[in-house]
């Protein structure tokens, strides 16, 4: 029997600019820019093995093991990699997160740039980092930044772009370019009720606005990256939560809601925190959880006070963070 294996780690990320809504046709193209600070603190662990003796492929995530069908997006980016890599050989995938699974923490961006590194190094192939995140944006799109570190941009895809075209993200700073902290305010421990692929499709069917945020998320992305590299922290603030509320307006017009009563409560502290002169800022994923974006010295004022917010479970602190990377140090 032949068996190879990698372990990668990989990091959430949370989207400054975000993407919602995808190119029309096949290939996980996103019809937006966006960019993120790629979570450490939050962590992804997947042992990958090609086994020879292994008729059909095995994913266990947190423990439970999925069905195939369950499984079907990580099965097409395992069969994509044998396709690519000439292999005839079955999967073997356990995944831990140490952070709320398929509830709007991204659990999908750091799973599935763990698989596309582990795959690839357990086959001993030695993609560059773009491949990998080529690869991983066709699981999710979100996951193509989590390959990187640091601020991580993602650009659009190709307007008549076919399936095999090739998007990569990329870093465009550094993780200690500015200091930044999030604090993850959890407001359940729930699976969420609609997924992303699910609410971006709704949205662009359904919503009035969906054309206002097609036009707009490109300016606004355009205009955060300069910030950001500007190193002006409350101007990205300001600019991530007004992101962030567009998104949702644009979906909720859909009837796309990620929120729960938490979620309010937590916009709220945000607000209330900053009308008290600590600049504190919000943006909310595809789910019902608030991030807030603060400066280091602020972060255990902010943290007690979402804390202490009706319907926060509770805080998880991270920090920007790095890449996807395979344990032992090696890439
Ligand atoms: O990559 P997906 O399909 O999980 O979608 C991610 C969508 C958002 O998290 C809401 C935005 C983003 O850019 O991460």
């Amino acid at each position: 029997m032949n068996v190879r294996e990698a372990v990668v780690v990989a990091h959430p990320n949370v989207a400054l600019s975000k993407y919602w809504g995808k190119r029309e046709g096949e290939g996980n193209f996103p019809a937006v820019p966006s960019l993120s600070v790629t979570l450490g603190g939050l962590t992804t662990r997947t042992r990958f093995r090609w086994r020879s003796d292994l008729a059909e492929d095995r994913v266990v995530i947190n423990g439970r093991e999925l069905t195939l069908e369950q499984a079907s997006r990580i099965v097409a980016l395992i069969d994509r990699v044998r396709r690519k890599l000439g292999l005839d050989a079955g999967a073997e995938v356990e995944s831990h997160n140490d952070f709320p699974t398929a509830s709007g923490l991204a659990s999908s961006a750091s799973g599935f740039a763990a698989l596309a590194l582990a795959s690839v190094r357990a086959a001993g192939a030695d993609w560059d980092a773009a491949q990998v995140s080529d690869l991983a944006r066709r699981g999710s799109a979100s996951a193509a930044r989590s390959v990187f570190g640091g601020v991580v941009e993602l650009d659009a895809g190709p307007t008549d772009g076919r399936v095999e075209d090739v998007l990569a993200a990329r870093t465009v700073a550094p993780a200690d370019h500015m200091p930044l902290v999030v604090l993850v305010a959890v407001t359940t421990d729930a699976v969420k009720a609609i997924g992303s692929t699910e609410g971006m499709r709704a949205t662009m069917a359904r919503s009035p606005y969906a054309e206002a945020w097609l036009e707009h998320a490109p300016v606004a992305h355009a205009t955060l990256k300069q910030a950001l590299l500007a190193r002006d922290f409350v101007r990205v603030g300001e600019l991530a939560e007004a992101n962030a509320l567009a998104m949702h307006a644009c979906a909720i017009a859909a009837g796309v809601t990620y929120w729960n009563g938490g979620t309010l409560e937590a916009l709220a502290a945000v607000r209330a925190l900053r009308d008290a002169g600590t600049p504190a800022f919000a943006t909310i994923d595809a789910g019902p959880h608030v991030k807030v974006l603060a400066r280091p010295q602020d972060a255990p004022r902010v943290k007690a006070r979402m804390e202490a917010t009706p319907g926060v479970q509770r805080v998880v602190q991270a920090t920007v963070g790095e890449g996807a990377r395979v344990e032992g140090g090696m890439s």
